[in-house]
Formats: C-alpha cells, sequence, structure tokens
C-alpha cells in the first residue's frame, strides 16, 4: 500500500515549483542563496553539462539542522561546496554569516567532513588532528585538550588515535576521525556531506548522537544525506533536491501533513460491511486489513455489532522515505507526460505538413 498516494499533498507541489512551507517564526538566516546556478564545464572544449544546480534559492536560520535529501547526482555535493567556497557558482550568490561564501573569515568560523575525506593514511588520527589544528592557529596544550575532547567526543580511543596510521583504520573509525577534524576550530556551522554514509547501525547512531549533541550547543548543521530514518530523526527542516532543482522545502512535520486515515487489521464480521468502510482490503492468515477514512469510533461501534474483533487500528503516519519516493516518482511521471505530449504534438504537426504538401493547390 503506498500510504503518500493515496493522500492528498498538502504543501507539496508538482509541475516544477517548489513548495514551501515556511515556519511562522524562526531564528535569523545564518546562510542564504540567492539564484545559485552551477554549470560544469568538461571536456577538451569545455563544453557546458547540463546545470548541475538551477537558480537555488534557500534560507538556513541559525541553530537549526536542515538535511539536503536527493537521489545520487541530484546536485547536493555541489551545493555544498559551493557554501563552502570550494566551487565558484556560474551564477547567483551565497552568503554565510552575512558573509560572502569562500570568504577567509567564513571558513575560520565554519567545519567540513566530505563525503569522500583524503586523509593522508600513513598519519595516525591524532596527527591528522594535529595538522589541521594548526591550520587553524591552534597549538601548545590547546591544541591537546581540543583533540583530547575532540576523541572523546566521537568516541575514538586514545590507543587507536596516537598509534595506528589511518591506511587502517575501518570505516566508522575513518568516520570519526572526519567528523573530529570538521569540529577542530569550534565552529558556528557544521556541513556534513554524507556522515551516515558506510556507517554500520551502531556507527550511524553514533553520528546521530554527535549531531544531536552539536545542535544542543547551538551550532547551524548542515548535512546531505539518503539515510532518510536518519535525516527523519535529527532534521528540523529539510530540501528535497533533483536534477539541480529545489522540488520541495520545509519542516518535516509540515511536509508529512497530519494523517486523514486509519490502518485497521482484524477478523470476523461480515465482508459485505467491511467492504462499505474500507478500502484496498487483503487478507492474510484469517485477518483482514483495509484503510479507514471514515470516523474511527463509528467503525469500531459497527465492528461491535457485526462482532467483528479488532487487533490494530492505527494512524497511517508516511514515513519521510515515503514522501520521498512519492516526490521524486511523481515528479519523474509528470516529466515523462510532459515529453509524451511534446512528442505526441511534434508528430501531428509533421503530420499536418505532410498532408498540406500532398493536397492539391
Ligand atoms: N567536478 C565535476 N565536473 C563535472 N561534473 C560534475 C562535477 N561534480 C559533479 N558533477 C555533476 O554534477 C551533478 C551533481 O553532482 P553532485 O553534486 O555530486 O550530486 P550528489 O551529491 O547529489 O550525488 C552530477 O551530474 C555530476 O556528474
Ligand atoms: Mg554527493
Amino acid at each position: 500500500m503506498n500510504v503518500v498516494s493515496s493522500r492528498p499533498s498538502r504543501s507539496t507541489h508538482l509541475n516544477g515549483s517548489a513548495a514551501i512551507a515556511h515556519p511562522p517564526a524562526h531564528p535569523p538566516t545564518i546562510i542564504e542563496t540567492t539564484d545559485l546556478r552551477k554549470v560544469y564545464r568538461t571536456g577538451f572544449w569545455l563544453k557546458a553539462a547540463p546545470p548541475s544546480l538551477k537558480q537555488c534559492s534557500l534560507e538556513i536560520y541559525k541553530g537549526e539542522t536542515f538535511g539536503l535529501l536527493g537521489p545520487n547526482g541530484a546536485g547536493k555535493t555541489t551545493l555544498l561546496k559551493l557554501l563552502l567556497g570550494i566551487i565558484r557558482p556560474t551564477a547567483g550568490s551565497a552568503t554565510l554569516m552575512g558573509e560572502p561564501a569562500g570568504n577567509n573569515e567564513t571558513k575560520a568560523r565554519i567545519g567540513y567532513l566530505p563525503e569522500n575525506p583524503y586523509f593522508y593514511d600513513y598519519l595516525t588520527g591524532w596527527e591528522f588532528l594535529s595538522y589541521t589544528a594548526g591550520r587553524f592557529g591552534i597549538r601548545g596544550e590547546a591544541k591537546k585538550r581540543r583533540i583530547a575532547q575532540l576523541l572523546d567526543l566521537v568516541q575514538l580511543d586514545r590507543q587507536s588515535a596516537t598509534k595506528k596510521q589511518m591506511r587502517r583504520y575501518s570505516k566508522g573509525m575513518l568516520q570519526r576521525v572526519g567528523m573530529a577534524q570538521a569540529l577542530i576550530n569550534d565552529p558556528e556551522i557544521v556541513f556534513l556531506d554524507e556522515p551516515m554514509s558506510g556507517l554500520d547501525p551502531t556507527g550511524r547512531y553514533q553520528v546521530r548522537e554527535i549531531i544531536l549533541s552539536l545542535k544542543a550547543q547551538g551550532k547551524t548543521l548542515f548535512f546531505n544525506s539518503h539515510v532518510l530514518s536518519d535525516v527523519e530523526m535529527i532534521c528540523d527542516r529539510i530540501a528535497i533536491l533533483d536534477q539541480g532543482e529545489i522540488i520541495c522545502l520545509g519542516e518535516i512535520k509540515q511536509l508529512l501533513g497530519q494523517p486523514d486515515h486509519y490502518i485497521v487489521r482484524g477478523h470476523g464480521g461480515s465482508l459485505d460491511i467491511l467492504d462499505r468502510w474500507l478500502q484496498d482490503i487483503t487478507f492474510n492468515a484469517g485477518y483482514w486489513q483495509g484503510i479507514l477514512y471514515e470516523n474511527p469510533f463509528e467503525f469500531m461501534a459497527t465492528a461491535r455489532l457485526m462482532n467483528a474483533h479488532i487487533a490494530k487500528l492505527e494512524v497511517a503516519k508516511p514515513t519521510l522515505e515515503e514522501f520521498f519516493i512519492a516526490q521524486i516518482g511523481q515528479r519523474r511521471a509528470a516529466a515523462e507526460q510532459a515529453a509524451a505530449e511534446r512528442a505526441q504534438a511534434k508528430k501531428s504537426t509533421q503530420k499536418k505538413r505532410s498532408l498540406g504538401k500532398l493536397s492539391p493547390q
């Protein structure tokens, strides 16, 4: 059963324009992009590829945890790199803490965990963190204290950190060192590109805990992820990016909307009556299950009258994953339909032309 597609979508949109579900009041804006666009030029002739990011206008508020979701190749890393000033936009602008992205002062106040962090793998974790601290001018005792503090935060044991070269680290350990280096300068904004990727459930849980502890310290977190269940647990707001376009933006609660139907499971009763109340009825191991759009109390009263036993009656709330799949799916379907209509229109124009040529003057 597809819970999402059977419900009216609220703050969502289709047909290209983004659905904006703004919270009524919010803290000051800390990251702002205006019509940000990126077209990579590749190959010997520097041919322009299709835009990787199209007219992206976003506002991120101070202290929020913002999740950027999207299928592979949607443009998530591109947006992050533009915000960090690692790549330059083709058009549009981005500011962080009121300053242009990429500015040296802002760089000192942000942290970044890259998607595929390149580590000097012959160094130990401690040496690598020590090198990173040096880049921010943190030295001596302050550096030692900071590294020890971060190792505790990311739960990396000192023995491994000081003795083991990073090429002998597991993916989880590398991700932890990556997280520690992103936080070395006590940044105000932390950018994380796929922080859960390649981690086992315990590793993911620990990264979630770190993110939540940073959030509790009032930091702003901006992260890309495709692990939607994690995003659902920790984010205040999300945006879905598809083919370089923000197709949906808002608070998770608002985007998922209020549930308006129930899933009911039970046995016994009259099939004729059940059929009048429930939709999409299925049968399994002596139980029936269906979707109820009517008043649940009235349904329970009817069930009692027809001697049906209700085993489960629960609110059908779509998960972020279902919502995400429905959004991307609807967009793809709309694009396919538009392409089919264009092809049909072209075909009929060609037909008219050839008939015109053939018909006697
Ligand atoms: N350095 C680059 N040169 C050319 N094309 C790139 C480059 N980086 C990314 N792209 C293209 O831009 C699009 C978006 O990529 P990316 O931002 O990495 O997506 P995501 O992080 O959502 O998976 C993809 O089509 C990708 O091939
Ligand atoms: Mg990416």
